[in-house]
């Protein structure tokens, strides 16, 4: 008999600085309804200086190490699209911040913002092939776009950490899964830039096509019907995002779709993306965590997972709540990691999104602007140098 395996405990950091979509809006001439409940964003998360994908993945990842000790985990796997170097992985530097023993295997992913599910299907068959083994799943991004470009509005950050093992005790992941990629280009980060190009439109339109091919791939594989669902969450690179694809799914399956039914499927799974903004690879786990902090009972509900990366990958698949769940949520420190932050004032955002080291590998040390437990300090001779304040 296989055991049950999934998420076992789930942890999200995010920035110190936020940036309120009405500050923007007023910079920018915008009409705020066009942020509120055209695109469904109140703010979004700036990192400082001194944060950044390493920070805030080992500032996920602490609480779960601090409470599952590092007994058993094997594997750390890192997604990102925000990397931070072509070559080491930024897992290795989150494996030595958070203390890790050497006899573990530590990797990073990418395909945009799907690497995440990569990650959590690949520690799945990780986990089946030695049950006794735990993998720490961590998926970090900064969204960044040009200033003044559409996609401005819809920048972010945050990192999600998931244990992934045999009896989890939050989310058991069901099979089948379906899978769909398809070669276009929606959305890119050549190498020589820091931040993405995107053709706004496109992308919404390659989503919403991974949507149909997922899900048609899912079905044909014998996966749940839509109404065995108690909710659904979405890949959100801006909330309404989420609405926009429920409805074509609902449409794509024959429903005649009305607001209260879409509301009910996913109002709950977009109480963090809305005031974060997109976190990419972990976009997809904050809509869960806000599903989970918020729900009233889920135990033995499916959820449905869409996850899609531009470019573009897709998967759905289908989680169960297990008996007992919510004694193990982190409600209280993720309200606390979006309520600490600071809000950051314009002229200052406009510098932060413009910091970057110069490629001449001499000594730049960051300003001290972050007061979580760890930060980027310098770079010093091409070396990122870290640090942990605990
Ligand atoms: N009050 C209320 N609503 C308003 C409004 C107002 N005053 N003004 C405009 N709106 C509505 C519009 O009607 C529109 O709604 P619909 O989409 O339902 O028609 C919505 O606000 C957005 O308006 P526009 O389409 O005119 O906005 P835009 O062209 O300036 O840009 C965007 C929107 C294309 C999403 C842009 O923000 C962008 O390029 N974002 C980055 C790319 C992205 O997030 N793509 C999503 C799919 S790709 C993906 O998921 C991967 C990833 O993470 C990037």
């Amino acid at each position: 008999h296989d055991p049950a395996i999934g998420i076992h405990d789930l942890s999200f950091a995010t920035t110190e600085l936020v940036l309120p979509h009405t500050v923007l809006a007023a910079h920018n001439g915008t009409d705020i309804g066009k942020y509120h409940r055209g695109i469904g964003q109140r703010s979004m998360s700036v990192p400082a200086a001194d944060e950044d994908i390493v920070t805030m993945g080992a500032t996920a990842a602490a609480p779960v190490v601090a409470r599952h000790g590092t007994d058993g985990i094997r594997t750390v796997i890192l997604a990102t699209e925000s990397s931070v170097d072509q070559a080491k992985s930024a897992g290795v530097y989150v494996h030595s911040l958070l203390g890790l023993p050497s006899a573990t295997r530590v990797v990073e992913l990418k395909q945009a913002c799907y690497g995440g599910t990569a990650a959590l299907q690949f520690a799945i068959g990780l986990v089946r092939r030695d049950p006794a083994q735990r993998v720490l799943v961590v998926a970090s991004d900064i969204s960044k776009y040009e200033l003044d470009s559409p996609g401005e509005a819809t920048q972010g950050a945050a990192a999600v950490a998931m244990l992934v093992g045999a009896d989890p005790a939050l989310v058991r992941i069901e099979e089948p899964s379906g899978v769909f990629t398809a070669d276009v280009m929606d959305f890119w980060r050549p190498n020589y830039r820091d931040t993405a190009l995107v053709d706004g439109q496109e992308s919404i339109g390659a989503y919403l096509l991974a949507v149909e091919g997922s899900w048609k791939d899912y079905t044909e594989r014998g996966g749940r019907t839509l109404d065995e669902f108690a909710a659904f969450c979405y890949h959100q690179p801006f909330t309404r995002m989420a609405h926009k694809a429920h409805r074509h799914l609902l449409n794509h399956c024959g429903y005649d779709v009305d607001e209260d039914r879409i509301t009910r499927d996913l109002a709950l799974t977009t109480a963090y993306n809305n005031v974060i903004g997109n976190s990419y690879t972990a976009s997809v786990y904050l809509a869960l965590a806000a599903l989970l902090d918020q729900a009233d009972d889920l135990t033995g509900r499916a959820i449905g997972f869409l996850s899609y990366g531009s470019g573009s990958v897709a998967e759905f698949f289908a989680g169960g709540v297990v008996p007992g769940y919510r004694e193990h949520l982190r409600t209280k420190a993720h309200r606390e990691a979006i309520d600490r932050r600071r809000p950051v004032g314009h002229a200052r955002y406009r510098e932060l999104h413009g910091h970057s080291f110069p490629a001449d590998g001499g000594d730049h040390r960051t300003p001290a602007e972050t007061t979580g437990p760890y930060r980027l300090a310098a770079l010093r001779g091409h070396q990122r140098v870290y640090e942990s304040l605990q």
